[in-house]
């Protein structure tokens, strides 16, 4: 196909050939560089928001709920020494703050409806079940938005028993609130939910896909700054000389024994030009030996 091609096109069609490997290698290569920074930075904050929930909790373990419990001990207060209510009520704040950054401890067997794991976190609580893993953490769609998602399991210790056992035995206060049909029949060491945080990737995948087309615009125009000034350089040294070579060619085989080859510069054409100079030179002679 190439060979049928003037040299002008073939040249253009090989550098479009290279500009389109080069496009595509180049754009995968920055997908994947840009997809993977995105990651870590969505582990990082993943990472960050666990531990502050987790310190909230260490200090309300370590500081206020001993003294509670001391000071109060009959009276239902969960807010104060319970963990999971804790961080609840912070994360909600957080949330007023970041809409898309969503903390949720979950469980198939909830006392508050609104933390019942849903189809994807009860895929990775049944992951723990199964000893599949001890943490999870990955990307996931919910509800068509792209998160980083990471989950911890919650474990049922002797001192949850009290509140999840059965609603005879719980605080009356509690059962009130979140009546008697689910969140209880904990067993010290059931697995009874799971910590998940998810943190949103929408922004960074916008981003990554504004950084992509920029590079694949950069990429792009300069291939096409190069394929014009390829072109003109080939018009320049190869055709245009070319073309006049073939023209005087022309002429001299018609008799126009006056015709020059001229070239400028010193590269292959000119060597060519130069040979058909000592041919017309030898034509010319052959020629007027046979006028003789
Ligand atoms: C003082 C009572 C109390 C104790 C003790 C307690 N919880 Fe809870 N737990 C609650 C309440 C109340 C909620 C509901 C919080 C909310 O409204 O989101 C809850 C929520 C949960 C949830 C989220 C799902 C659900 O039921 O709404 C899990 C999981 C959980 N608790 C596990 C535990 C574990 C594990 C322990 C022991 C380490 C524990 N709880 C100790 C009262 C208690």
């Amino acid at each position: 196909m190439l060979r049928n091609m003037s040299i002008r096109k073939r040249l253009m069609v090989i550098l479009t050939m290279v500009y389109i490997v080069t496009m595509i290698g180049a754009v995968t290569a920055g997908y994947y560089v840009l997809s993977r920074d995105s990651l870590r930075e969505a582990r990082e904050k993943t990472q960050l928001f666990a531990t502050v929930m987790s310190a909230n909790q260490k200090y309300m373990a370590r500081y206020i709920r001993p003294e509670i419990m001391d000071l109060l001990p009959d009276t239902y207060f969960p807010e104060a020494n319970v963990g999971i209510v804790m961080m609840g009520e912070t994360a909600k704040m957080i949330e007023a703050d970041y809409p898309d950054y969503i903390f949720k401890v979950a469980s198939p067997n909830p006392l508050n409806k609104a933390n019942r794991s849903d189809a994807f976190e009860n895929s990775i609580i049944a992951g723990f079940d199964n000893g599949d893993y001890e943490t999870w953490e990955g990307s996931v769609t919910k509800a068509g938005r792209h998160y980083y998602a990471s989950a911890v399991p919650v474990v049922a210790r002797k001192s949850c028993i009290w509140c999840h056992d059965a609603p005879e035995t719980a605080n009356p206060e509690m059962v009130e609130e979140y009546g008697k049909d689910s969140g209880y029949g904990y067993e010290v060491g059931d697995l009874v939910g799971g910590r998940f945080i998810y943190v949103p990737m929408a922004d960074a995948d916008k981003m990554t896909m504004k950084k992509l087309a920029g590079f694949g615009g950069g990429i792009s125009l300069l291939f096409l700054v190069a394929m014009l000034i390829i072109d003109r350089i080939i018009i320049g040294t190869v055709v245009k000389p070319i073309e006049d070579l073939v023209e005087v060619a022309e002429d001299i085989s018609r008799g126009k024994m006056d015709r020059e080859f001229n070239v400028k510069g010193n590269d292959e054409i000119k060597l060519l030009a130069d040979a058909f100079s000592r041919m017309k030179v030898s034509l010319a002679k052959a020629m007027d030996i046979l006028r003789k």
